[in-house]
C-alpha cells in the first residue's frame, strides 16, 4: 500500500505504540484509546492468533514453509472497538486461548518469518483504513518503524527490565517470578533478532514507563496525541 495507512483519510489520527514485553504497550493502548474515543489494535494477536492456528492443524511452527502455506486458511478477525476487545480465527473465539503460555512459547517462530510479517502488516494497514473513529491506536514491536513509519504519533514505551518483569509476573500470578522473567527475556532476545524495538527510530517519542503508574503511563499517551490546551 502506498502512501502509507492515512492515505484518502486525511482526518484520522493514527498513533503507533511499540516497545518490549511487559512494558504495558496493550493495556495502556486501549486505555488510551478509551479515553480518546479511538480504536485500539492489537497486533499481536494476530501472531499469536497464527500460532494458535498453526498448533491446532498440527503444524510445525518451527517449519516456516509450513506456516506461509497456511496463510491462505488463515481467516482473522480482531475486535478494535476498545470495549469489545475479541479475537477469532474463523468460528472460534481464541480471545483467551492466545494468551496461554503454550501459544507465548512458539509465536516467536512464526514472528520471524518475512513472508508472514509482510501478509500480517497488509492486514494491520486494512484495519487501519477500516477504522471509523477519530482516530485509531496501533500498537507491536514494528508498528513504528514498519507498518505505520508515517503514523502521526509514534510512540517507543519503554520500562526497566526489572519493572517489565514484575508486571507481567502479576498477569501470570499461576507462574514463579523466575520462570517469568526467564521467559520474557528469552523473547525479547529472539524477538530483537526481527525488529529493533528497545530503541527507538528518528521521530519517535520514547516513553519511559519505569516510575509510572498505569493511570500516568495512559495520561502521558493522551497528552502526546492530544496536548492540554494552554
Ligand atoms: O505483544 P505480544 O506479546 O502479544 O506479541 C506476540 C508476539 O508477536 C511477540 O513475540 C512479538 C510478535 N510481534 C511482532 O513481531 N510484531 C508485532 N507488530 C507484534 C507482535
Amino acid at each position: 500500500m502506498s502512501g502509507g495507512p492515512r492515505q484518502g483519510r486525511a482526518a484520522r489520527v493514527v498513533v503507533a505504540i511499540d516497545g518490549p514485553a511487559g512494558s504495558g504497550k496493550s493495556s495502556v493502548s486501549r486505555a488510551s484509546a478509551r479515553i480518546l474515543g479511538f480504536d485500539y489494535q492489537d497486533s499481536g494477536a494476530a501472531y499469536r492468533a497464527l500460532a494458535w492456528f498453526a498448533l491446532e492443524n498440527g503444524i510445525d511452527t518451527a517449519d516456516a514453509e509450513a506456516v506461509i502455506a497456511s496463510l491462505p486458511a488463515f481467516d482473522y478477525e480482531i475486535g478494535i472497538d476498545p470495549d469489545d476487545y475479541f479475537v477469532r480465527v474463523g468460528a472460534v473465539d481464541v480471545t483467551h486461548a492466545i494468551r496461554d503460555p503454550r501459544i507465548s512459547a512458539v509465536v516467536s517462530l512464526v514472528a520471524r518469518v518475512p513472508v508472514v510479517r509482510a501478509h500480517l502488516v497488509d492486514l494491520f494497514r486494512t484495519v487501519i483504513e477500516r477504522s471509523a473513529r477519530p482516530g485509531i491506536i496501533t500498537e507491536g514491536r514494528d508498528i513504528t518503524t514498519v507498518v505505520c513509519p508515517g503514523a502521526d504519533i509514534r510512540i517507543l514505551l519503554t520500562a526497566s527490565e526489572e519493572a517489565r518483569m514484575v508486571r507481567r509476573s502479576a498477569e501470570l500470578p499461576s507462574e514463579s517470578a523466575a520462570a517469568v522473567a526467564e521467559k520474557l527475556s528469552s523473547r525479547d532476545a529472539q524477538d530483537s533478532r526481527v525488529v529493533d524495538f528497545m530503541n527507538a527510530a528518528e521521530g519517535v517519542t520514547t516513553l519511559d514507563s519505569t516510575d509510572l503508574d498505569f493511570d500516568q503511563t495512559v495520561q502521558a499517551v493522551v497528552a502526546l496525541v492530544a496536548p492540554p490546551v494552554e
